[in-house]
């Protein structure tokens, strides 16, 4: 008995120091990033925390997370961060509320399939989803206490749902955006993160890469990427979202998160690449073969990171190449996927676009049809039309009616 006590005290004092030994060597980061400037601040900041393993992070009060979305994506995204949540309770918040617009499935609601027989029918079907997510019909009761919130919803929803979240997102609130396109308005083209900042007053992030939800779902292995800058009101380490924070939440043993700090860069691939797959997809439904998928990719890739350049200089050209929201997402996209089988049905049966969208995808969005008449409008309205000649053969394919046979000589013109 007296032994048995003894190694409780050896382990409690033992585990003590360790805490100790956190709290100040936290104490002293902090104090050295408050002593330096500006920008050296922040990268400081983010390198330190980006050395910290999950067993280190001690946090003033566990993070509540909610999802905002529950298609495909939204599902999928839910999921692992569910797993993340309960395998972390002095990190986050173990429940996690998942935003659902809410839909009567043969007589039931959604919100009650997900929440009683734990799966996703409409969106996600035959996936079991973790019992800690909680489908939750309200939009502001989902954000309502979230001190994380990730946004996964089909971009053409994003204005509506920021005008309903208004008031109701708490302030100091952060946010990771896992959209796909671009906002366009009078001021010009704009990232979705940063539409999402403006409009909520929330730092936002973004997490982007060649993910297609369905084999993340299935935990088949994956890379992905986080961009998140740390913004200047950081309350510091332990009472905020960091670069740690974020990689605790998403990392998953077959999901592997490298963070980052080009919000830009990952944000304009994950746009663009959908715009090349509808390109891979005619290509392929005219039965042209490899070689002619692979020529798409490579034009589309150059177009991706001189759009990326001109438009958003603040995005890094090795961002393009190295993560996996560039050159990997662009690959899988256009090896598959939803945009990808639009461009393939349009070239064998010359239906429409949007009309193949209803006809297809059961509720889902390709988001690449959007973003390519946005992509074409903001080119027209800064004269670049000519400098992208793969975007505008898509955009004259989808929205005018330009023969598909005819891509090849667009590209050479
Ligand atoms: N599916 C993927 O493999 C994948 C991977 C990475 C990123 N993304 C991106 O994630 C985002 C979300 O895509 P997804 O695959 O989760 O969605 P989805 O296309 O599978 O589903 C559509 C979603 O929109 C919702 N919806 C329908 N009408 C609505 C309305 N009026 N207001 C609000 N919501 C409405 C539906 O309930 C459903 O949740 C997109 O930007 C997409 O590009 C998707």
């Amino acid at each position: 008995m007296f032994s048995t006590s003894s190694n409780y005290l050896r382990s409690s004092i033992s585990t003590s120091k360790v805490l100790i030994s956190n709290l100040v060597k936290s104490f002293t980061q902090e104090r050295n990033i408050v002593n330096m400037a500006g920008s050296e601040r922040l990268q400081q900041t983010s390198r330190i925390l980006s050395r910290s393993s999950p067993s280190e992070l001690i946090v003033e009060k566990p993070f509540k997370v909610s999802v905002i979305g529950s298609g495909n994506w939204g599902t999928t995204i839910a999921k692992v961060v569910c797993e993340n949540t309960k395998q972390n309770p002095s990190v986050f918040v173990p429940q996690v509320d998942m935003w659902v617009y809410d839909e009567n499935i043969n007589g039931e609601m959604l919100t009650k399939i997900i929440n009683t027989r734990h799966e996703n029918v409409k969106y996600l079907p035959g996936i079991k989803l973790p019992e800690n997510l909680f489908a939750n019909p309200s939009i502001e009761a989902t954000a309502k206490d979230a001190d994380i919130l990730i946004f996964n919803i089909p971009h053409q929803f994003l204005p509506r749902v920021v005008e309903q979240l208004k008031g109701h997102v708490r302030p100091g609130a952060r946010a990771i955006s896992c959209l796909k396109g671009f906002g366009l308005d009078k001021n010009g083209v704009a990232l979705l993160s940063t539409y999402i900042e403006d409009h909520l007053n929330i730092t936002c992030g973004a997490l982007s890469g060649a993910n297609l939800a369905p084999e993340v779902a299935k935990e088949n292995w994956s890379e992905t990427t986080v961009a998140y800058k740390i913004p200047r009101d950081f309350r510091g380490v332990g009472k905020d979202v960091d670069h740690s924070i974020l990689k605790t939440l998403f990392h998953r043993p077959y999901f592997h998160v490298s963070v980052i700090e080009d919000v830009a860069g990952i944000s304009v691939a994950g746009a663009l690449k959908n715009v090349v797959a509808l390109g891979c997809g005619f290509v392929e439904g005219k039965g042209w073969g490899n070689n002619a998928a692979a020529a798409i990719q490579r034009i589309g890739l150059g177009e991706i990171i001189k759009f990326g350049l001109m438009f958003f200089p603040e995005s890094k050209v090795e961002t393009y190449y190295q993560e996996s929201a560039g050159v990997a997402d662009l690959i899988t996209t256009c090896a598959g996927g939803r945009n990808v089988r639009i461009g393939r049905e349009m070239a064998k049966t010359g239906k429409s676009a949007t009309e193949l969208e209803k006809e297809l995808l059961n509720g889902q969005s390709a988001q690449g049809i959007l973003t390519t008449e946005e992509v074409h409008e903001w080119l027209k309205r800064c004269g670049k039309l000519e400098e992208f000649p793969l975007f505008e053969a898509v955009y004259k394919i989808v929205f005018c009616g330009a023969p598909i046979e005819k891509l090849p000589d667009m590209l050479e013109a």
